[in-house]
């Protein structure tokens, strides 16, 4: 008897031990425990500090790009970014979720959380762009300045993501929210995501061309611990929608973070789709 009570309590130590490990390794800042490179030589993709910090680099011949090792099927999500130095036009540094590799003509049911910082020449302000891509329906983009200058030091970006809401923070605070309209019609995203990085050149994102005598341009990146519910499959979705995690219980921003929220929109908004004649549905629930 005694000796099937402790055999009990080994395997329920075992089992815990086995989530606990689980989590600890998502938890690990590593880069290399959590994330690959899809940059394979030297010149475009370098880490330091014991795999805390990878600097991304572009120029005229390539860009960078990592991506995470597991999918996830809610989460709150984040990476500290310092972003190219200068000119910048054309060069685009990102931090995104995404249901697949961006293949949008066949991927039809597409899901996509963006964090996109789009370069700017010396002196005008990078724009940060977000977009929620839901069930292969986009065109969400909007644009903000940022209040501090996001190539000195490292700032924090974060998505939580639950069945409840979608929200982008800079700093802890709220910049976005998309709310699961479903029932009004609203498409959200439904699919397990995997976390990308990248640093890459794109002509649509800046008025100006690419002044390529400033390159190489470099993005660093820092916190590879990852805060979601790995999920690979359909079928464990219902199980990160659970209660066993704590950002699933984010379901309201609180009057600090709504007031903070307010004031971005109201002293940094750029552009808004939702400033269009006839706004999606879902502008009025979000704003
Ligand atoms: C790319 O940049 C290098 C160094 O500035 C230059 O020598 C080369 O001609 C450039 N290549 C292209 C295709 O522009
Ligand atoms: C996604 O869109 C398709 C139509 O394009 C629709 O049939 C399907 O029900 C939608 N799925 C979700 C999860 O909204
Ligand atoms: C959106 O919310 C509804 C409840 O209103 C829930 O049944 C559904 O699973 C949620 N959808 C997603 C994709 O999380
Ligand atoms: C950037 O583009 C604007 C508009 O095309 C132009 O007036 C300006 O001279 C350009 N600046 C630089 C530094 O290229």
């Amino acid at each position: 008897m005694a000796f099937s009570v402790v055999r009990l309590f080994l395997f329920l130590l075992l089992i815990g031990g086995g989530v606990l490990a689980r989590e600890t390794n998502l938890l690990d800042g590593n880069f290399y425990h959590n994330y690959r490179t899809l940059t394979t030589d030297s010149s475009h993709f370098r880490s330091s500090n014991n795999g805390r910090e990878v600097r991304l680099s572009m120029d005229n011949s390539s860009g960078a790009s990592f991506v995470s090792k597991q999918w996830f099927g809610s989460g709150f999500f984040h990476m500290k970014i310092k972003l190219p130095r200068g000119n910048s036009a054309g060069v685009v540094t990102t931090f995104y979720l995404t249901s697949g590799d961006g293949d949008r003509v066949n991927d039809k049911a597409h899901d996509e959380l963006d964090f996109e910082f789009l370069g700017n020449i010396k002196g005008e302000p990078i724009l940060l762009q977000t977009n929620v891509f839901a069930n292969g329906t986009a065109g969400r983009e909007q644009r903000i300045t940022l209040w501090f200058d996001p190539t000195t030091e490292y700032h924090d970006y974060k998505i939580l993501w639950n069945q409840n809401q979608i929200v982008f923070y800079v700093d802890d605070i709220p910049i976005r929210v998309f709310k699961n309209l479903t029932e009004s019609g609203v498409p959200f995203p439904s699919q397990p995501l995997q976390i990308q990085a990248s640093l890459w050149h794109a002509k649509w994102a800046s008025q100006n061309e690419t002044d390529w005598s400033y390159a190489p341009f470099k993005a660093h990146y820092q916190g590879f611990d990852i805060s979601g519910c790995p999920c690979a499959t359909k079928q464990c979705m219902n199980e990160c929608y659970g209660q066993n995690y704590w950002w699933n219980d984010i379901r309201e921003l609180n009057s600090d973070q709504r007031r903070a929220y307010e004031d971005v929109r109201r002293r940094h908004m750029h552009y808004d789709y939702c400033a269009s004649h006839t706004p999606a549905p879902e502008c009025s629930f979000n704003s």
